[in-house]
């Protein structure tokens, strides 16, 4: 994620993903009896994901309210009053924290306390039974590696002259990339079954594939310009052959496959897959909107960063059919952990 304010500028689609999910949200809190539970006097809300944009401060300010106002109305006053809400904002380290850290408002007299956590939510971030609520959305899709096998050009997985897996990958590719995303989905659930205390909520939005269709939304125009530009002989062949992008959109099958593996953990509060609004928009603002989310590591990859932005100046003019984006919202309650 490129740094700075520019993430809050270029997120309006995840802005309106998250208001989208907001009245189903509201509702299993709504019948969660943890949230309520008038022993509780520090409840824990964790953002995963979060990047450094207001998207976390608005999420975590709409739990933290939520929380509230159920206290407030099912609890006496003494026991809603004593509540204190820790906010937890986490993402991996190369994240803008700074920038994160001075949009969060100075809440007088608001019983909210916040920090940050550097980490991979795909390995464990708390201690265990520690957290009340946790939450990500759109990051689920961020693969936690590359599967090495498709960068190696000795490889029958070799993901050559594409940046995506898509209709030109060899199956091998594909699969070690399904392979690698079923890993991480695993994981990820593992680790928040051992962090929620038991009555928990775990909700998670995040982009998926509605079809069996490789070829996702992100084929915006900016492997084209790539394409363009190893014509013209300004950069190699070798550096799209080399490159992938670590994005991948889980089927709603592979999302259940993950889901059963947890099942003991786990009860499925809301299931729901839904068409991500997109506000009316210029190609150009698409466009930096992929840039704030890929240029770090494009960057890293190509190196010269005269050639990375002539890539993304290009692709402007690339610009592919717009596709429509597919969500699920899924919210998850931890169960009672029984010893057999
Ligand atoms: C598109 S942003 C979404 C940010 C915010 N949740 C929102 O809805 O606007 C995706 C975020 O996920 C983070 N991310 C990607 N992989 C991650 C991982 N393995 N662990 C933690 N955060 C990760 C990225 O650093 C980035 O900040």
């Amino acid at each position: 994620m490129e740094r700075g304010t520019g993430y809050t500028h270029h997120s309006t689609v995840q802005a309106q993903g998250f208001k989208d999910g907001e009245a189903k949200i509201k509702q299993a809190m709504a019948r969660n009896a943890l949230l309520v539970d008038p022993s509780l006097e520090v409840i824990r809300v964790a953002d995963l994901g979060c990047s450094h944009g207001s998207n976390a401060i608005h999420a975590v300010d709409f739990v933290a309210r939520e929380i509230i106002e159920l206290r407030d109305l099912k609890l006496s006053s003494s026991s809603s009053s004593s509540l204190e809400i820790q906010a937890i904002f986490s993402d991996i380290t190369a994240n803008d924290f700074n920038t994160l850290f001075s949009l969060v408002p100075h809440l007088q007299g608001k019983p909210y306390f916040f920090s940050g956590v550097p980490g991979s939510f795909y390995l464990r971030l708390f201690p265990r039974s520690s957290i009340h609520f946790a939450m990500t959305t759109f990051a689920l899709h961020s693969l936690s590696k590359i599967p090495e096998e498709i960068t190696n050009k000795e490889s029958p997985a070799w993901n050559k002259g594409t940046m995506y897996i898509d209709r030109s990958s060899p199956q091998a590719a594909i699969e070690a990339v399904v392979r690698q995303a079923k890993e991480d989905l695993q994981n990820f659930l593992q680790c928040r079954a051992q962090e929620l205390v038991t009555g928990g909520l775990l909700v998670s939005k995040f982009l998926i594939r509605t079809t069996r269709d490789l070829e996702g939304p992100l084929h915006n125009g900016f492997q084209e310009a790539w394409k363009d530009l190893i014509q013209e002989g300004i950069i190699s062949q070798e550096s799209l052959d080399t490159f992938n992008f670590p994005v991948y959109f889980r089927s709603c099958h592979e999302v259940q496959d993950a889901l059963d593996s947890v099942k003991e953990e786990f009860k499925v509060i809301h299931r729901e897959v839904s068409k991500v609004q997109i506000p009316p928009r210029q190609p150009s603002d698409s466009m930096r909107a992929f840039k704030a989310i890929s240029k770090p590591f494009i960057e890293q990859h190509v190196g010269d960063e005269k050639i990375v932005e002539l890539m993304y100046s290009r692709s402007l003019s690339k610009e592919l059919r717009s596709r429509d984006l597919f969500s699920m919202l899924l919210v998850l309650e931890k169960k009672e952990f029984i010893v057999i």
